[in-house]
């Protein structure tokens, strides 16, 4: 069976979608942008969808005729339960309703870390975080994913969407502190990863972890590997200037003990305070 070719690209004038909108192309999908913030196409690209995931007919109306999508909108940090429920519960609900009610059956639904942020970090020696640990969500943001991955669950029992959940360490062009070392996926693992989870046959629901191959990796790759995920990539290369600068991570300290990092300790709650990328 060939795989998806029109793809539903949502949040896709955010980091991660920004960075898909240049790589996804060259695994020979065409992108369909949408986000609420207005993007500006070139000559190759077809015109942006700008909505929000609220409009349920816009979502209806970017949803018809794709083969896939890959659902990155949403609020990507801690924020006021209010605005996360509107966002990323009721948001992601429209979009899986809008895929249903056009007949869509495999969905990328970008899950995170913080769904399962109270889980221990694992120490040197020890194996690696499954991607079949209960939820422990460490925000209301955290808990909005593991909503996520609930409702495509059902969706898929439901309705027959297939869908993999991934749940992201940190996907940003390189990482930014000592605690990334362990989590983080660069933007081309970040492509292949995707194109595994859009292609793989029977995925039903399929939770995984999205790292690349780190090597002082606390998430383990199996279950998305099993897709045909191949890293090639390794944060190693930004250890030595990361460490002289911050330090080794230290499990003893409660900003590194648990896997969501700062989202689990932050006083007052990062909800109350500015944002910020711990
Ligand atoms: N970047 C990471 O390290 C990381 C880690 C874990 C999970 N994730 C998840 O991956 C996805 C992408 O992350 P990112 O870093 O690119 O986030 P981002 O904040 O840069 O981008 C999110 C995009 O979603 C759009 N958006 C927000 N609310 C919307 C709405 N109601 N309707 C339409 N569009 C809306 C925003 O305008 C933005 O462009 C998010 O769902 C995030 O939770 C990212």
């Amino acid at each position: 069976m060939a795989g998806p070719r029109t793809l539903l690209l949502t949040g896709a004038a955010g980091g991660v979608g920004t960075a898909m909108r240049e790589l996804l192309p060259g695994y020979g999908y065409d992108l369909r942008l949408f986000d609420v913030t207005p993007i500006e196409t070139g000559p190759d690209e077809a015109p942006a969808i700008t909505a929000d995931l609220a409009d349920t007919e816009a979502v209806r109306r970017a949803v018809r005729g794709a083969d896939a999508v890959v659902h990155l909108a949403g609020i990507s940090l801690e924020s006021s339960f209010d605005d996360i429920l509107r966002a990323n519960v009721q948001g992601t609900y429209n979009l899986y309703e809008g895929a249903r009610a056009e007949g869509v059956r495999r969905v990328v639904f970008a899950s995170s870390n913080h769904a399962v942020g109270f889980t221990p970090s694992p120490s040197a020696g020890e194996p690696p975080i499954p991607a079949d640990v209960p939820h422990r969500p460490d925000t209301f943001y955290g808990l909005s994913k593991c909503f996520g991955e609930d409702l495509a669950s059902l969706y898929w029992d439901r309705h027959g969407i297939e869908t993999v959940s991934i749940r992201i360490g940190s996907c940003f062009p390189q990482p930014t502190s000592v605690r990334m070392l362990s989590i983080w996926l660069s933007p081309e693992d970040c492509a292949r990863l995707l194109h595994a989870a859009l292609t793989a046959q029977d995925v039903g629901h399929t939770v995984v972890n999205g790292s690349s191959a780190n090597t002082r990796q606390w998430l383990d790759l199996a279950s998305a590997r099993a897709l045909g995920y191949e890293p090639r990539d390794d944060s190693e290369k930004y250890a030595r200037k990361l460490i002289d600068e911050q330090g080794e991570l230290d499990l003893e300290n409660p900003e590194h003990a648990r896997l969501g990092g700062r989202f689990c300790t932050a006083q007052p709650p990062l909800w109350q305070q500015p944002a910020s990328r711990p």
